[in-house]
């Protein structure tokens, strides 16, 4: 029986030594290996030894059995080489080959603007807030210090999906979440789409975007105010640029003011982006008023602040001299590309 196996195992041998490829080798495999093997049926056919025999042939066997599927891999690992190699040898990449050309489309100018902002924005240190564009009036108005008979919650002006609940008419709204949730200091922007109900024309729409601003610490004042808003307008629009400030009315604060800026077209000559006046109406500002910190947990002893808004659309009309504001939603690619 030894000498059996013994004669298997030289066969076996030479037919991998001469296998072409990995079916051949799998062949072997089968033949000698697999369920009815000839090494297999002699495992099979032990059972006629005597039991001392039994052992010997039993180990001959696994020991055979061990080597040709050892050497059957190896042969397998050799042919999966060949075939890599063979891959590498004919399968040449032309790195000289002229790529797909992908398109890059351009950013909208209103998404210009609010970069540009955030960027100078936070240069100051400022952090960049988000809040809901569906909003509960009571942050749109009610902490806001915006009683419910103003004229600004009319159904006229904002849009109203249940009696609480709106869409912003304005980013401020943002601020009372911040104020709410945040330990003074505060130092925030926050960019965003505010809905009013107006009807389309060239200046008008009834989607827009608005910037918020809000500090609030100890000893903030007006001079803070001003200083920031000179430092923006210069970073923002040229540095020759001048702000005045003229008295005005908002709930939220008081004092507050109108900002306008020098024209940055004529310098402040008169052209036809200033409507000759010299000056571009910019934004809305002021202190922070104590009934909105109180209604924001903020103790109005302790700390002062100042608050802007302005709309990014009027910005980007005034400095990329586009005239109708319906052009920047229409989404014509031959427009946008320009800018
Ligand atoms: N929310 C105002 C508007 O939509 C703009 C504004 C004015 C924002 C004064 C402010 C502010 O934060 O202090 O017209």
């Amino acid at each position: 029986m030894k000498e059996q196996i013994a004669q298997i195992k030289e066969k076996a041998l030479s037919e991998i030594q001469n296998a072409k490829d990995a079916k051949a080798l799998d062949d072997v495999r089968i033949k000698y290996l697999g369920k009815k093997g000839e090494l297999t049926l002699i495992l099979r056919g032990m059972g006629g030894l005597s039991p001392e025999e039994r052992p010997i042939i039993g180990s001959l066997v696994n020991e055979v059995r061990d080597e040709l599927e050892a050497k059957i891999e190896n042969g397998e690992k050799h042919f999966a080489n060949l075939e890599i190699e063979k891959k590498l040898a004919t399968e040449n990449i032309d790195v000289t080959m002229p790529s797909k050309k992908s398109s890059l489309g351009s950013v909208h100018p209103i998404t210009q603007i609010i970069n540009d902002v955030k960027e100078i924005f936070i240069g100051m240190g400022y952090e960049i807030a988000d809040g809901p564009e569906v909003e509960l009036a009571e942050y749109n108005f009610d902490k806001l210090n915006t009683p419910p008979d103003h004229p600004a919650r009319d159904i006229q002006d904002t849009f109203y999906i249940t009696d609480d609940i709106i869409l912003r008419s304005q980013t401020s709204s943002v601020q009372a979440r911040v104020m709410e949730t945040t330990k003074p200091p505060i130092k925030i922007i926050c960019p965003g789409a505010v809905y009013r109900s107006d009807s389309v024309d060239a200046t008008h729409s009834p989607v827009f975007h608005q910037i918020e601003g809000l500090v609030i610490d100890k000893n903030i004042s007006m001079a803070d105010l001003k200083g920031t808003l000179a430092m923006f307008a210069k970073k923002c629009l040229g540095e020759k640029t001048l702000v005045r400030f003229r008295p005005h009315h908002f709930p939220f604060t008081e004092p507050s003011a109108e900002a306008d800026v020098s024209c940055f077209v004529c310098g402040g000559k008169g052209c036809r982006v200033c409507k000759g006046e010299g000056w571009i109406e910019l934004l809305g500002c002021g202190m922070v008023h104590p009934n909105v910190l109180r209604n924001c947990g903020i103790d109005p002893e302790e700390y002062s602040g100042f608050a802007f808004g302005f709309g990014v659309e009027r910005i980007a009309m005034a400095k990329f001299g586009i005239d109708d504001m319906r052009l920047l939603y229409e989404n014509d690619v031959r427009f946008l590309k320009q800018f």
